[in-house]
């Protein structure tokens, strides 16, 4: 049956419903890392994207760092290289002439005092007023090298303009630092990486990025949770059955096999994006929309998950490797680094008593698909017989993360006819139809938010710890098992049987997405 679509016509948008968006204070952006992919596909499009939404300071320039000696010129052919015609060329041009490059050995201090210098020319050209966003965009072992670099040059203070016992002012100096993922490759390392940050920022500072929470299906949980009213009497054991989390991805590991050998898709996609929806979904309401009452929900929801017993792990998780994947450029031909993962978790709440929330995440699977699914528990009985109720499909809610973004609810309905038929049927609501636009990058909305000094969207350093503290077990587990238990799947499937059996010992099955 055609499902019933909400249009752009029946979309009732009202103006008087945004919340406040201030234009952040001018500002220098200083991107680490400013030759890599990521800055080429994602960050300089985003800066270009919010400068096309006018949602950029009037005045701001951006210093590209990396090793490489390049001209201030040639670094502006690259970024209009690599943005290519996705925006007007007046558009690009205009940002150009703000960007800036600074090459030098990250771990050299004579690097910091040339950037010191070059910010104290161009503070004063922009009138920026000494406001600073370092943005780490180098692999992961750099990091406490360069915030402790550019604490010694003088780099990490925030200069406030009058009397320090005032409260903030718009026009404060502030210096700002975006960490990329992965944060810590264990609950000790992520411990030792926030002490060695410490040492020169503090933590209000210091934004880790997890570009997950940036996108616009993610941040919409919460408003489809706490801006409705009829879901909240039903989410909780009373009604949800289960929670299905299923991060899928079509592509291979390509060339970035030098970082993913090392984390395999546990540390790369479980310890941040699939526990941060894990978290939005199953969160208590926050006293208010303000950053701390919400991270601190994620935080008391995170340290509610039960931990994994050593007793536990063989029959709770699961790890497999694409076939092939040790053929890919840069794996080691005995390569145990896991390219899927599964994993069952309860959560230890009144809400969430005896739910299990079943995680899974791989690459080289049938299709790129992002998806929470909420499956409902059966009707109590049947007045249909003679089927029973357990033959009636229960109501699934699902979150469409991504590709197809949206939120479908299927229901059960009569199916037309003389015959008593039944039929699943969806409700649902797709981006794309109902607003006339795909979702914007994740990437603009945090750049933002850091200009505003807005951390709701970031990883608080105790809800990293509970997140590790998880984890911990899990790896340990398999590094001491080495390559036994690591089952290979064949690219394009769904992944390794053993991850259908987690469920199908509990009379249940992965919801195909
Ligand atoms: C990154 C991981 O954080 O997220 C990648 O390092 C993964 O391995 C990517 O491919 C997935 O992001 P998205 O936005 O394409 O789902």
């Amino acid at each position: 049956m055609a499902p019933s679509v909400v249009t752009a016509s029946n979309v009732i948008t009202k103006d008087e419903l945004c919340l406040m968006q201030e234009v952040p204070s001018s500002c220098g952006i200083i991107i680490y890392g400013a030759s890599g992919d990521l800055a080429h596909r994602k960050l300089f499009p985003s800066l270009l994207q919010l400068q096309s939404d006018k949602a950029m300071p009037d005045a701001y320039y951006v210093i590209g760092v990396a090793r490489t000696p390049l001209s201030d010129q040639a670094f502006r052919d690259g970024i209009a290289k690599s943005v290519g015609a996705s925006f007007p060329a007046e558009l690009v041009q205009a940002f150009l002439k703000r960007c800036f490059y600074v090459a030098g050995d990250y771990g050299n201090p004579a690097a910091y005092s040339a950037l010191r210098v070059r910010l104290e020319q161009l503070d004063e050209q922009f009138k920026t007023g000494g406001r600073h966003l370092f943005y780490l965009s180098v692999p992961p072992p750099l990091y406490g090298a360069i915030a402790e670099q550019l604490g010694i040059a003088g780099l990490s203070r925030q200069r406030r303009a009058g009397d320090k016992t005032t409260a903030p002012k718009k026009d404060d100096a502030w210096t700002r630092m975006i960490v990329e993922k992965p944060f810590g490759e264990s609950l000790a390392s992520a411990q030792a990486l926030n002490q060695a940050l410490h040492q020169h920022f503090n933590e209000d500072q210091i934004y880790r990025i997890d570009h997950y929470l940036g996108k616009e299906t993610v941040q919409n949980i919460l408003m489809f949770r706490f801006a409705n009213a009829i879901f909240e009497p039903v989410w909780s054991h009373r009604f949800i059955d289960h929670v299905q989390i299923t991060a899928a991805e079509e592509e291979g590991v390509g060339h970035r096999a030098g970082y993913y050998e090392s984390a395999g898709a546990v540390r790369d996609m479980f310890q941040n994006h699939l526990f941060q929806l894990l978290s939005l979904v199953t969160m208590e309401p926050p006293a208010s929309f303000a950053p701390d009452a919400v991270r601190g929900e994620k935080s008391k929801i995170m340290s509610s998950v039960v931990p994994f017993r050593p007793f536990d792990l063989a029959n709770k998780s699961v790890r497999g490797q694409y076939d092939g994947y040790r053929r890919e450029e840069g794996v080691k031909p005995d390569s145990t680094t896991e390219t899927y993962a599964a994993m069952r978790l309860e959560i230890d709440n009144w809400r969430w008593f005896g739910v299990p929330f079943y995680l899974r995440s791989g690459k080289k699977l049938a299709r790129r698909e992002t998806e929470i699914a909420i499956q409902f528990k059966h009707v109590p009985t049947s007045i249909f017989k003679p089927l029973m109720a357990d033959q009636i499909s229960p109501n699934i809610l699902r979150f469409r993360i991504q590709p197809d973004e949206g939120i479908t609810l299927c229901f059960e309905s009569k199916h037309p006819g003389s015959k008593l038929c039944m039929s699943t049927v969806t409700m649902q609501f797709d981006y794309k139809d109902a607003f006339g636009v795909k979702p914007p990058e994740a990437y603009t909305r945090l750049f933002l938010d850091v200009m505003l000094g807005d951390p709701t969207l970031f990883a608080r350093q105790d809800w990293l710890a509970s997140s590790w503290g998880l984890l911990d077990p899990v790896l340990d587990y398999w590094a001491e098992k080495k390559g036994q238990g690591l089952t290979t799947y064949a690219p394009g499937s769904w992944g390794p049987r053993e991850a259908d059996e987690l469920l199908a010992t509990e009379g249940r099955r992965w919801l195909t997405c």
